[in-house]
């Protein structure tokens, strides 16, 4: 962790709005004293993600995700710990203090990269509007691209010849050098030469939306007809996807995800209103890439050309995709007409025809799998034999045993075969895990029914825990979890000057392992009072009952069983007045 003091980190989660951080993601609606939404890390039809704004923690009771803003714009927008700190700060208007931990060198470096690609795909939209954009400017409106399209997805024009770049950042050793760092310039035995030239230029961006390279279009004929970015430090092909940053939101919202072979398809679909498609960058799909895809959307349509080379892409993709499989997952897959791709096809069927196609023709994975089989076996009973094999191989890499089950009956009925359960390779199932994992460690504390509402009802409240009773102070001392957590709030309210600090809060900050449990408890339904005055009764003779059960002597335990008598009576008590308030 970075060396941020925690007296910093105070005021910067002090001065930051999380929900308006997650209101940029999740549509959230008031419910008491919390707000609701759709959680944005897995995938469910009514809201189990709860923010509260008093104590500035999330929530989901689906997934147990939970935290504060850090651990909001780390587990969510992809942030970094010490960028999330930054971020959070820089917008509070507040001065940020070195990272000790990052040498400010390499931190300068990558901050100059990423100004640096923004400003040339300013430059390149610049050219796009200028004269010597105009052919391209014409090809986009052949290809039914509007200006809003291009605007937003930062679709640009690198002119022919050399220099263009020189141009936008001078002509010195020190620009030059950059520019070829971040994949903007090459190096000949002339000197520096602009990688792209005369061509129709896509932004790529990061989870964050900052742009991390391009895609370069050649106008017309002409080799190779796609370029891209080398690979750097912060642009990893096989870690990114065309209108991810783009697209995240709307894919979660409509709950539907296409998956598409090229840039054009992505722009393609968005003018028609589809703005839930996501691309490779030009190589086949990785493992990587599918567990996002699979994170984001419960039922992704992966669409593929409906000749050879589409079929075998298809077949990779579905080898690549079988480890991640579970049964709550519902991945289609959708053979395209041959030669067609979704945005030719959008452009001579229009948007009703194109979106029966992914409703209506495409296929499940299991169908797709078994296809493909058949296929890679041919016929006669050596063929049935191979696509045995074939499948025991590819179950062997499926975690998900209930499916793999399930899927091996299927191949058995479809060959008549009896698999023989190749032996399962056991790391496959450590690495692969689609469904939300929470990205760090966090404390898992043992409680018991009581003593998890207990302690929600006190972190929702400080001041209940200025009036707990004496006794109190033993709770927990078993709990190695909870128990350093609950006495250091009996200190923060002593250090206290005045009423309202806040104990959750505080505490989340002191103890970041345990935020996300934290965050559980004051996002559970509110604590009222004469339910947390039953179960501070229940939490006391449970503490007295094992006390007496540790062994006590006589003298000792029969003021103990005297008081248990006492509680029982206030638990009635409390019992009849409930029924009279009829709650
Ligand atoms: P249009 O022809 O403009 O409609 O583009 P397309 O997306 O239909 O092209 P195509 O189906 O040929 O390619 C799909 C994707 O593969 C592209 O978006 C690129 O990402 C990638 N690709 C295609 N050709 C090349 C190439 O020559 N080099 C590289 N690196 N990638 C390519
Ligand atoms: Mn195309």
């Amino acid at each position: 962790m970075a060396n941020f003091s925690p007296a910093f980190l105070d005021e910067v989660v002090a001065r930051s709005d999380l929900v308006e951080i997650i209101s940029r993601h999740v549509d959230l609606k008031k419910s008491g004293s919390n707000m609701m939404g759709l959680c944005p890390f897995h995938h469910e039809k009514s809201p189990s993600f709860s923010v509260s704004p008093d104590k500035q923690l999330y929530y989901c009771f689906g997934c147990g995700q939970g935290g504060g803003a850090f651990q909001f714009l780390i587990q969510h927008d992809g942030y970094s710990f010490p960028e999330a700190v930054e971020y959070l700060a820089e917008k509070a208007g507040m001065e940020v203090p070195q990272d000790r931990d990052r040498s400010p060198v390499a931190e300068a470096k990558q901050k100059q990269a990423y100004a640096m690609l923004a400003q040339a795909a300013d430059a390149m939209g610049r050219a796009l509007r200028s004269e010597e954009g105009s052919a391209a400017r014409a090809y986009l409106q052949q290809r039914g691209m509007p200006t809003d399209i291009i605007r937003d997805y930062g679709l640009g024009y690198a002119p022919a010849g050399y220099g263009f770049m020189q141009k936008v950042f001078g002509n010195d050793a020190r620009s030059n050098s950059q520019l070829e760092a971040v994949g903007l310039l090459f190096k000949g035995e002339h000197g520096y030469g602009d990688r792209f030239r005369d061509r129709l230029m896509f932004s790529i961006r990061d989870r964050r939306g900052r742009i991390v390279g391009f895609g370069g279009r050649v106008l017309g004929q002409g080799e190779p007809k796609y370029l891209n970015s080398p690979e750097t430090d912060w642009f990893h092909k096989s870690d990114l996807l065309y209108g991810f940053s783009e697209h995240r939101d709307s894919i979660r919202k409509s709950k539907q995800l296409v998956v598409v072979e090229g840039y054009m398809d992505v722009l393609g679909m968005a003018v028609h209103g589809l703005k839930i498609a996501l691309a490779p960058l030009g190589t086949a799909i990785g493992e990587r890439q599918i567990r996002e895809i699979l994170r984001l959307c419960d039922s992704p349509v992966f669409s593929f050309d409906g000749d050879r080379a589409g079929r075998q892409a298809a077949w990779r993709a579905l080898e690549r995709m079988m480890p991640l499989l579970k049964s709550e997952l519902r991945p289609r897959f959708l053979y395209l007409p041959e030669g067609e791709d979704p945005d030719s096809l959008l452009r001579r069927e229009g948007k009703d025809a194109f979106q029966h196609r992914l409703d209506k023709e495409s296929k499940p994975v299991l169908e797709t799998w078994l296809m493909g089989l058949q296929l890679l076996a041919g016929h006669g009973a050596d063929g049935r034999a191979r696509m045995a094999k074939k499948a025991d191989a590819m179950l062997a890499t499926m975690t998900d045993t209930y499916l793999s089950q399930a899927w091996r009956q299927e191949v058995e009925q479809a060959t008549g075969i009896v698999l023989q359960q190749a032996r399962r390779r056991p790391q496959a199932r450590a690495s692969s895990q689609p469904s939300p994992t929470p990205a760090q460690p966090s404390a898992q504390a043992r409680l018991n029914a009581v003593e998890e509402r207990f302690l929600a009802a006190l972190m929702q409240q400080s001041a209940r825990f200025r009036d707990l009773p004496d006794e109190a102070i033993s709770f927990f001392v078993d709990n190695e979890i909870i128990s350093p957590l609950y006495s250091r709030a009996f200190s923060i309210i002593a250090e206290a000057e005045d009423d309202n600090t806040d104990i959750a809060r505080q505490l989340a900050q002191e103890y970041p392992d345990s935020q996300t449990m934290i965050s559980r408890w004051v996002n559970q339904a509110t604590v009222q009072d004469i339910e947390f005055k039953s179960l501070l009764l229940d939490m006391e003779a449970n503490d007295i009952r094992l006390r007496i059960k540790r062994g006590l002597s006589l003298v000792e335990a029969i003021p103990m069983q005297h008081r248990l008598r006492e509680i029982q009576q206030e638990q009635r008590r409390l019992t009849e007045q409930l029924h009279e308030t009829g709650a």
